[in-house]
């Protein structure tokens, strides 16, 4: 191929516009010919809304492919309940749900129309080059982890490409199975190589940085290549503020500055741990939702996370 093409993949943006920035300025300079938006583009960051401006704006301009994440089923799925969840309740005030509740209140019905109208998933024929099978979670479901567990391969057998490029994992990495592969392409907003930990975590490579990858065809094959890329993290935290996050949801805004500054994962441990320290004082197995502020404090507190930022 003459002009053989340079494939930007972008995962887990997750309202964090100053990455989402940084990392299509990046993939600017480094002549992308195509862009792939993997999902979960919205839910947890400030300012979901320039997000949503920067994927319409890239829609026009450039080669581009988006399929839906969860996140994105999260707000299609509140919207055709007329704001309300399954069960009939709704979205609170609070560190469980305040931060799904803000970009909810941000978005607008073209947002959601726009959501409603990607795929789970999708092939993607670039010329003569292999084709590119994508999701966010599994071919069959936003949410799939497709991380080696029960299931992964035989999805996997399914595609109809050699290579599927997927999101929802945050995390970099790349599995094969019988000459197939999986490329996982981290998380732009909320990149996370491991779990919080009680204490003081130490911060990782991920730390201040987004995550993407490249694809490049080589011969008859696409090669990954994975980057980093650093971003005005500074702002991304500021606006935690600004936008009133910090106040709606105060555990966590702290749990996203601490992924922020350490590129560590406090999503995993301290929500559980906040509903555990709850039934230890109360007796009562509680979800999430109903778990008190003051446990959300105190699980946050044990894992090192500065709630006095
Ligand atoms: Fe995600
Ligand atoms: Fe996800």
């Amino acid at each position: 191929m003459k002009n053989p093409p340079v494939v930007a993949v972008l995962a887990d943006v997750h309202g964090n516009s100053q990455a989402l920035k940084a990392c299509l300025d990046y993939a600017g300079r480094r002549r992308a010919t195509h862009y792939l938006f993997l999902g979960d583009y919205i839910t947890d960051h400030a300012y979901p809304q320039r997000v949503m401006e920067q994927l319409y704006k890239m829609e026009r301009r450039c080669n581009c492919r988006f399929v839906r994440g969860n996140r994105e089923d999260y707000m299609v799925n509140y919207q055709r309940n007329g704001g309300r969840q399954p069960d009939g309740s709704v979205w609170k005030e609070g560190s469980c749900q305040g931060a799904l509740l803000y970009c909810y209140e941000n978005l607008t019905p073209e947002d959601i129309r726009w959501f409603k109208s990607l795929p789970v998933y999708a092939l993607w024929q670039i010329g003569g080059a292999p084709p590119l099978a994508c999701c966010h979670g599994s071919p069959e479901s936003t949410k799939g982890p497709m991380r080696g567990q029960p299931g992964t391969w035989e999805s996997l057998e399914k595609v109809e490409a050699d290579l599927l490029v997927k999101g929802h994992n945050h995390k970099h990495f790349c599995l094969g199975y019988r000459g197939k592969r999986i490329v996982c392409a981290g998380s732009v907003g909320n990149p996370c190589c491991r779990r919080a930990r009680p204490g003081l975590s130490q911060p990782s490579e991920y730390a201040k940085m987004a995550q993407m990858v490249f694809l490049h065809l080589e011969g008859e094959r696409w090669k990954p290549e994975y980057a980093l890329v650093p971003y005005d993290w500074q702002e991304t935290v500021q606006n935690l503020r600004t936008s009133g996050l910090a106040r709606r949801a105060p555990v966590w805004a702290a749990m996203l500055r601490h992924n922020v500054l350490t590129g560590t994962d406090p999503f995993g441990s301290v929500p559980a741990r906040a509903v555990e320290l709850y039934r230890n004082a109360s007796g009562v197995e509680e979800d999430w939702a109903n778990v008190p502020e003051d446990y959300w404090r105190q699980a946050a507190g044990e894992f090192g996370i500065d709630l006095e930022w």
